[in-house]
C-alpha cells in the first residue's frame, strides 16, 4: 500500500486507501511511533460494525486499548460529547504520548481531533474514516471542531492527524443516500481542480454507485490527493484552501434556512455547485457546455439540482455566511472557469439574487 503524503513539515502525514485494510492500524500507528495507550471514539452503530477488527489489530501491536461510545447523529457534535472524551481520558491517566483513534464518520472525526487537539494542550489521532464524505473530505485538513447552538462548527482548532486510514469496505454498509452524497464532494474536486476525475467519474459513476472496488479507491485517492495539496498550500484557510467552499456556499444557507433536516449536507453542496456553476456561466468564467456537464452529473447521480420552490433566493441569501462579507457588503464565491479551474469572485446579495437560476 503506498500512501498519499499531505506534506506539512514536521507535520506530514500518510493517508493509505484500500479495501479490507482495518486490519493494518496497528502495524501503521507502530510505524507512525505512536505511544502504547489508544482510545478509539466510536459510536454504536459503528463499533457494531468495525471495532472487532480495529481493537484486535491494535491489541496484536501491543497497544493498551478502551473505547469510548457517544451517541450518533450531528446533534451530539457538542462540548458534552468532547467533555465525555476529556473525562475517560483522566480517568484512565491518558497522557502526552497516548492517542485517540476516529472511526466514524466527520461527525467523529471532528469530535475526536478537537479532543485531541486540547487534551493536555494537544495529543496525537488518527482518523480512521467510515463515510464517503469523512473518507474524502473530512478525516483530511485537520479541521476539527464542534457546533454551538448558534451556528456549525463555531468552536474547533486546526489540529493535523498523524495517519489516516480508509477502508473502501466500510462503504458497503453505508445507506445509498449517504453514499451518494458523499459523491458530491468526489464530483466538486473534479470541478475545481481535476477534469480527469471529473471525465473518470463521468464513465465509471455506476461501477462507483455498485462500489467496485478499483474506481472507488482511484476516486478516493484522487481526491484526498487534491486536498492534500490544497491543505499543504493554505493551511489554515488564510485565502485558497476556500476553493473547497465550491458550492457550499448556497449549500450551507440552504441546509440552515431548511433547519438541516430538509437535505444531507452533500446533497446541499451539490445543488450549490449546480447554482455556482450556474452563476459561473452568466459571469463570463464557464462555458455553457461545461455547465450542462456539471448539471448533468450531479443528477445522474441521483443528486438534487435546483433549489426547492418553497425556498425564497432573497432568504438564502440572508443565510449566507454574513460575517465572512467584505467591507463593501459582498459574498466571495468560488466560480469555476470551466471544468477543473476556479475563480473567486466578490458578489453583492443583490446580485447573488439576481443571478440564482432560473
Ligand atoms: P456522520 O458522521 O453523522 O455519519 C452519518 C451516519 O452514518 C451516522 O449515523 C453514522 O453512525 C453512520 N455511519 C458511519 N459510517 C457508517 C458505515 N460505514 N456504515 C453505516 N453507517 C455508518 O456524517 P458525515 O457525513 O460522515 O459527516 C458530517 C460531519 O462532517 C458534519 O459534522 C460536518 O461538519 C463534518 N465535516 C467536517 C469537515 C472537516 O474538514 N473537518 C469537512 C466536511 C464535513
Ligand atoms: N471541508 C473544507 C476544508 O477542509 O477546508
Amino acid at each position: 500500500m503506498r500512501p498519499i503524503t499531505v506534506n506539512l513539515g514536521d507535520r506530514s502525514y500518510p493517508i493509505y486507501v484500500g479495501e479490507d485494510i482495518l486490519a493494518e492500524i496497528g502495524k501503521l500507528m507502530r510505524q507512525a511511533g505512536l505511544g502504547e495507550k489508544v482510545g478509539i471514539v466510536t459510536d454504536a452503530k459503528v463499533a457494531g460494525l468495525y471495532l472487532k477488527p480495529v481493537e484486535e489489530s491494535l491489541r496484536r501491536s501491543g497497544f493498551g486499548v478502551s473505547t469510548v461510545f457517544l451517541p450518533e447523529g450531528e446533534e451530539h457534535k457538542s462540548r458534552d460529547s468532547v467533555s465525555a472524551i476529556y473525562d475517560r481520558l483522566v480517568s484512565e491517566r491518558f497522557e502526552r504520548s497516548s492517542s485517540l483513534i476516529a472511526l466514524g464518520g466527520g461527525v467523529i472525526g471532528d469530535l475526536t481531533g478537537f479532543a485531541a487537539a486540547t487534551f493536555l494542550r494537544g495529543i496525537a489521532y488518527v482518523q480512521v474514516p467510515t463515510t464517503l464524505l469523512a473518507q474524502v473530505d473530512s478525516s483530511v485538513g485537520g479541521k476539527t471542531g464542534v457546533n454551538h447552538r448558534e451556528g456549525k462548527n463555531l468552536i474547533g482548532a486546526f489540529h493535523q492527524p498523524r495517519l489516516v486510514l480508509i477502508d473502501v469496505a466500510a462503504l458497503r454498509s453505508l445507506p445509498r443516500r449517504e453514499l451518494v452524497a458523499g459523491l458530491a464532494e468526489v464530483i466538486k474536486y473534479g470541478i475545481i481542480a481535476d477534469p480527469g476525475l471529473f471525465a473518470f467519474v463521468e464513465e465509471k459513476l455506476e461501477s462507483l454507485l455498485a462500489l467496485e472496488r478499483e474506481p472507488l479507491v482511484e476516486v478516493i485517492a484522487v481526491s484526498c490527493a487534491i486536498k492534500a495539496k490544497v491543505v499543504e498550500a493554505d493551511e489554515r484557510e488564510s485565502d485558497y484552501r476556500s476553493v473547497l467552499n465550491f458550492g457550499h456556499t448556497v449549500g450551507h444557507a440552504l441546509e440552515s434556512l431548511t433547519g438541516y433536516e430538509e437535505f444531507l449536507h452533500g446533497e446541499a453542496v451539490a445543488i450549490g455547485m449546480v447554482q455556482a456553476a450556474s452563476i459561473s456561466v452568466r459571469q463570463g468564467y464557464c462555458d455553457q457546455e461545461s455547465f450542462e456537464r456539471i448539471r448533468r452529473l450531479v443528477s445522474r447521480a441521483g443528486l438534487p439540482t435546483e433549489i426547492p420552490d418553497h425556498v425564497e433566493p432573497q432568504e438564502l441569501v440572508k443565510r449566507m455566511e454574513v460575517d465572512k462579507k467584505s467591507a463593501g457588503g459582498k459574498i466571495k464565491f468560488v466560480l469555476c472557469a470551466g471544468i477543473g479551474k476556479t475563480q473567486f469572485h466578490w458578489l453583492s446579495p443583490a446580485e447573488i439574487v439576481a443571478k440564482l437560476a432560473p
